[in-house]
């Protein structure tokens, strides 16, 4: 049987923090042998909000250091850099016309984004749902791994796809998100009723993947816990204490009630500590390896040119497809 086809990809703005890593890039990894797998560093994405150009720049080789280092081999997966095929702002314009602005104007993000960059409300804000179902038909995708917050956004590339075949004929593969169960729910260590974001205003909230041990032993010390001192899994009553036991199943890849054993009769500081030194056993070696290859600008553009040239030339088959079929003239 042929194999499926997966699209994913993550915006350079911002370090990733564990919950991105276990939400997302951890799960690209496990997907490369069963699928043929497309992975994007989304920076078209990255300018709906004002970016600094040399900051952008180095984030992007930093993202795609990261990718590397985490396990995605450009032997089995394209890797590519959203910019780099320009069939995807086509494709945003072909779908454009078939784009109603409420439907965008009632996403989440929209309106978060609108609250939070008030003076900075532009076109492109609001037409990143587009551009998204830009970068999933393009491939004739069938599944898109992506964390619950995009889920909104994978409807309407579904609803796009659908509006198109039915207004010519059968042409994109309609796309399932397949949105993790852990992971996709790794908490803030400060406020555990809220979801861990890199551009949280509180550091200790959140790690980044490219946190030290000392930092990660840091946070780790001061996560928001409860007075019991008992190491259980109860997510209504003991948020924090929850949260920490996710983080080290996920980490250590013990399950969540052998961790509980482990620290039976313990206090929180062990547990915490034991949390820390989890998620730093993971993290260390892929930060020396990224650094590694950060330090090797010519590899990674060598990456990301074979990641193109494979990207466009199925990019190019399906506009090719496009545009034939809504009667532009053939070149
Ligand atoms: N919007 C996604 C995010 O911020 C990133 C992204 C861009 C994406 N294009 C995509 C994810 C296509 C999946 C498929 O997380």
């Amino acid at each position: 049987m042929e194999k499926k086809t997966v699209f994913s990809a993550v915006q350079p703005s911002g370090v990733p923090t564990i919950g991105n890593y276990v939400g997302s890039i951890k799960n690209w990894v496990a997907m490369q042998d069963e699928y043929n797998c497309i992975y994007s560093l989304a920076d078209l994405h990255t300018l709906t909000v004002k970016q600094v150009p040399a900051e952008l720049r180095q984030r992007s080789y930093e993202l795609l250091a990261l990718y590397l280092a985490c396990g995605i081999d450009p032997e089995k997966s394209i890797v590519f850099a959203q910019s780099h095929v320009h069939q995807h702002a086509e494709l945003t314009w072909v779908l454009n016309t078939i784009t109603y602005p409420g439907e965008l104007q009632r996403m989440t993000q929209f309106k978060d984004k609108s609250r939070n960059h008030a003076d900075n409300i532009n076109m492109g804000l609001l037409d990143y749902p587009v551009l998204m179902a830009a970068d999933i038909l393009l491939y004739g995708t069938d599944v898109v791994p992506v964390g619950i917050d995009q889920k909104q956004h994978l409807e309407i590339a579904r609803d796009l796809a659908v509006r198109f075949n039915n207004r010519y004929s059968p042409t994109f593969v309609v796309p399932e998100p397949l949105i993790p169960k852990v992971g996709a729910k790794i908490m803030s260590l400060q406020d555990p009723d809220k979801k861990m974001s890199k551009s949280d205003e509180n550091v200790n909230a959140f790690i980044s993947v490219t946190d030290g041990t000392d930092d990660i032993v840091r946070k780790f010390k001061r996560a928001v816990t409860d007075s019991e001192a008992e190491v259980r899994f109860d997510e209504e009553n003991k948020k924090g204490v929850s949260n920490l036991l996710t983080i080290y199943s996920l980490f250590s890849g013990k399950s969540i009630p052998d961790a509980e054993k482990e620290f039976e009769g313990k206090g929180y500081g062990d547990f915490k500590l034991a949390v820390a030194e989890s998620v730093a056993a993971v993290l260390a070696p892929i930060n020396q390896e990224k650094n590694k290859m950060l330090a090797d600008k010519g590899y990674l553009q060598s990456v990301l040119k074979k990641g193109m040239e494979q990207a466009e030339y199925l990019a190019n088959k399906m506009i090719r497809k496009v545009y034939k079929k809504i009667g532009l003239i053939e070149p």
